[in-house]
């Protein structure tokens, strides 16, 4: 590992502060954002600082300068990639949780680990809760789900907080391409039957953050497994053609496809809808609407193309 001593660690030393991993991925880059809101001091070190595919350095960074709580964000997220890169894939999404969750257990810091709507098989046909019983159908879903497992072991006050099809502005996503091509007037092919639940990456950020405040605030966070997604469920046809209402774009160049026409190397499951009624409960965060994130998502984009006549 390359362990960079920031100027910004020294200065963080004297106070209670957030460490941000992956903060430079879809989701970290909006959980930059939204802790800046908060005002909530946190350091995202980027690669070059800590590099998860060396696990020595980690706990020695941790001791020396402990942050409150570790926000988890980092991952080996390329689904198909993860078959063939077997042992990179669980490292990253196993063994660095399994290792972070032990130093925080030690060190009373509070761990988030972000997981994935992945470590559901699909084949239930209605909505998840955290109760039901994972049962992954491919190597990132097992490796992902092996990281809850680990973390949730070694410090049960981990939160867990599974979400899916993240979008935001930050990493463009398959909400940007479809965006695009709609705009620019051109044909696109949406799956109608795989069925999701689309996620803001802002709006699951905002949710972190207000949980890293309620752990600053010293208030109740129980540990545990919290869906945190877009509530109701879509299909990528379902949203592309929200995406043409918000761009005002030609329906009619959507055509529906089948996920047995776009063979993933990857399987994906069917309908991986989760259901959560449990942080808005628990944790007293509210679950915005998938498509109140997707119409925020595209407004921030400032996407602009031709509109029906
Ligand atoms: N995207 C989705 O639709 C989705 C759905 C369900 C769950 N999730 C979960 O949500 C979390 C965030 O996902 P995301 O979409 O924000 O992911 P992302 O955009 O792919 O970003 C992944 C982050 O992990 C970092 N990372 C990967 N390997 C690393 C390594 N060896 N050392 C240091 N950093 C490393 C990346 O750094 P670099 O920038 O240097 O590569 C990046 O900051 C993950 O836990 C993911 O499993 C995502």
């Amino acid at each position: 590992m390359t362990l960079i001593t920031h100027p910004a660690l020294s200065e963080l030393a004297e106070r209670r502060y957030v460490l941000l991993l992956g903060g430079s991925g879809r989701l970290g880059l909006e959980c930059k954002t939204c802790l800046r809101e908060l005002a909530i001091p946190f350091w995202a070190p980027v690669r070059l600082e800590i590099d998860m595919g060396n696990l020595n350095g980690i706990a020695k960074l941790l001791a020396t300068t402990p942050p409150a709580v570790i926000i988890n964000a980092a991952a080996f997220t390329d689904v198909d990639a993860a078959e063939t890169q077997r042992s990179e894939a669980r490292q990253i999404n196993a063994d660095v949780p399994s290792i972070l969750a032990e130093i925080a257990s030690k060190l009373g810091i509070r761990l988030i680990q972000i997981s994935t709507d992945f470590v559901f098989s699909g084949q239930a046909g209605r909505a998840y809760h955290e109760e039901d019983e994972p049962e992954p159908i491919n190597w990132y879903g097992a490796t992902k789900r092996a990281g809850e497992r680990a973390a949730l072991m070694a410090a049960p006050s981990t939160i867990v907080l599974r979400t899916a099809w993240l979008h935001g502005n930050g990493r463009p996503s398959f909400v940007h391409a479809f965006a695009h091509k709609l705009a620019n007037g051109e044909r696109i092919r949406a799956i109608a039957d795989r069925f999701g639940s689309p996620t803001s990456a802002h709006s699951l950020a905002n949710q972190i953050a207000l949980i890293c405040k309620s752990m600053f605030d010293g208030d109740d966070v129980p540990g545990g497994i919290y869906h945190a997604v877009g509530k109701g469920s879509a299909s990528p046809f379902e949203i592309a053609h929200a995406i043409a209402g918000e761009l005002d774009a030609d329906v009619s160049l959507i055509a529906a496809s089948s996920a047995s026409e776009q063979p993933d190397i990857a399987p994906r499951p069917v309908y991986a809808v989760l259901d959560c009624q449990k942080i808005e409960e628990i944790l007293g965060l509210s679950c915005e609407h998938w498509q109140d994130g997707l119409s925020h998502t595209i407004q921030q984009a400032g996407i602009r193309g031709r509109r029906v006549a």
